[in-house]
């Protein structure tokens, strides 16, 4: 048996089958425990063999088609996939079949399909990596493909997807000097002001961790804040705050900053954030719609959305939804913006973001909010800030974000953010 080994192969499968046989999520799977039995390198691998699998799921599925007659029982699927990439990309053949055959085999509904997957992998290691490079990137599900084609196109839709397959870096934002953080960790300096580090290893071994110099935060995810530029003694409320990205960025340029999320267990996050970077906020476990405290210069609405804008680092969404939720997650962000604007001072500024890459959580959001509102207003002029690239700015005077963008930088998340003004 090669490296990976039965029991992280099993694990990988088991996740896999979770993922797309009812709708469960990776990051909820691994908060549940799932990996909890395996020994610590197996838990690294199974969860890497688990996000590679599902990133490269549809190329999987074209590698086996020529040597299958009929779609065999979603349970082999599931291993034949495994099997796939890791023939693919290297694995030693025999360790690989065997390990995929018994993990069949174990299962009693898909005992008799020993023999055919067993066939079908020796063909596919015989065609290997060479045929393996040459399929096209993998294509998105059809229930998410076809409203991003429909609001980006298709030549961009094809960018998005290598970016997605690609996968993504890692990101820090710097507490202070940016620049010296890049240094420290071998990092490099993106236009933004974030720091990216190509192959970032273990995030806690990197220098600084302790010092609390730093925090992970995608590029994208990092300019909401940015376009409030000076916001140096203004009250300032996050709301929707969990696990403290923007709550850091805001304290760390000296806001007085109240943070608010519904989930106490992801606000031990914001708290246990705060202390490793000696940053001062006052924490808020509350339903948003419950907290009525007004009189705010900012308030920042980080909205729960599909988050389709973070596909590179969740290769599971795709697989484990399909769209049904997303129309209460659009209601409720409307709401939530609604109830944003009563906390917010007259004159103040509401940033509304979502790392969505569907229109109807970002731009037709902002549409909608103006319309129904007398006065509120787009401030594009925050949007002047360096790197961002003037052909980021939409129609109405917001900034959306693609992770095909900055294609030789590494890409980006896919985020929409605007800057919404009060009337005085
Ligand atoms: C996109 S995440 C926020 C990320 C965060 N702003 C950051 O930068 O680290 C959305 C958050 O909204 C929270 N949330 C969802 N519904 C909420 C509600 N009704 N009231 C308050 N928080 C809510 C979730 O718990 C989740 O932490």
């Amino acid at each position: 048996m090669d490296q990976t080994g039965l029991p992280a192969r099993r694990a990988a499968h088991h996740l896999l089958q979770q993922i797309t046989t009812q709708g469960r999520l990776l990051s909820e799977l691994l908060g549940a425990g799932a990996l909890d039995h395996l020994p610590t390198e197996d838990r690294a691998r199974a969860q890497r063999l688990a996000t590679d699998g599902l990133r490269s799921l549809d190329r999987a599925d074209r590698m086996v088609k020529p040597f299958v007659k009929k779609n065999p029982h979603i349970f082999v699927r599931n291993a034949l996939r495994l099997a796939t990439l890791e023939l693919c990309t290297g694995g030693a053949a025999h360790g690989i079949v065997n390990a995929y055959v018994e993990i069949v085999g174990r299962n009693k509904r898909t005992q008799t399909f020993k023999g055919m997957t067993n066939a079908v992998l020796r063909k596919v290691a015989e065609a290997g990596p060479e045929a393996w490079e040459k399929l096209p990137v993998p294509v998105t599900p059809s229930w998410l493909r076809q409203p991003l084609v429909a609001a980006w196109g298709r030549k961009p839709m094809d960018g998005i997807e290598r970016a997605h397959f690609a996968g993504a870096p890692i990101d820090l934002t710097a507490k202070g000097d940016a620049a010296a953080v890049a240094k420290a960790t071998g990092g490099v300096l993106l236009p933004t002001g974030s720091v990216r580090l190509a192959d970032a290893g273990q995030v806690s071994a990197l220098a600084g961790y302790d010092a609390g110099d730093w925090w992970v935060q995608d590029a994208a995810a990092a300019l909401p804040v940015k376009l409030l530029g000076d916001v140096n003694g203004l009250k300032c409320l996050d709301l929707c705050a969990a696990p403290g990205g923007k709550t850091m960025q805001l304290a760390a340029l000296g806001a007085d900053v109240t943070s608010v999320d519904v989930s106490a267990a992801r606000m031990g996050r914001v708290s246990e954030n705060l202390r490793r970077t000696g940053l001062r906020g006052t924490v808020v476990v509350s339903d948003a719609f419950d907290y009525t405290q007004d009189g705010f210069d900012v308030v920042l609405l980080d909205a729960p959305c599909s988050a389709t804008g973070t596909i590179r680092r969740h290769p599971d969404l795709p697989h484990a939804k399909d769209g049904t939720e997303f129309g209460a997650l659009i209601a409720q962000q409307e709401a939530l913006l609604d109830h944003a604007l009563t906390l917010l001072k007259p004159g103040g500024a509401l940033v509304f973001c979502t790392c969505s890459l569907l229109p109807d959580e970002g731009e037709v959001q902002v549409e909608d909010a103006l319309a129904r509102h007398d006065g509120l207003t787009v401030d594009s002029t925050a949007l002047n800030r360096d790197g961002i690239d003037p052909a980021w700015v939409t129609e109405e005077g917001g900034l959306r974000l693609r992770p095909d963008y900055w294609r030789e930088l590494g890409g980006m998340d896919g985020f929409y953010m605007a800057v919404l003004r009060k009337p005085a």
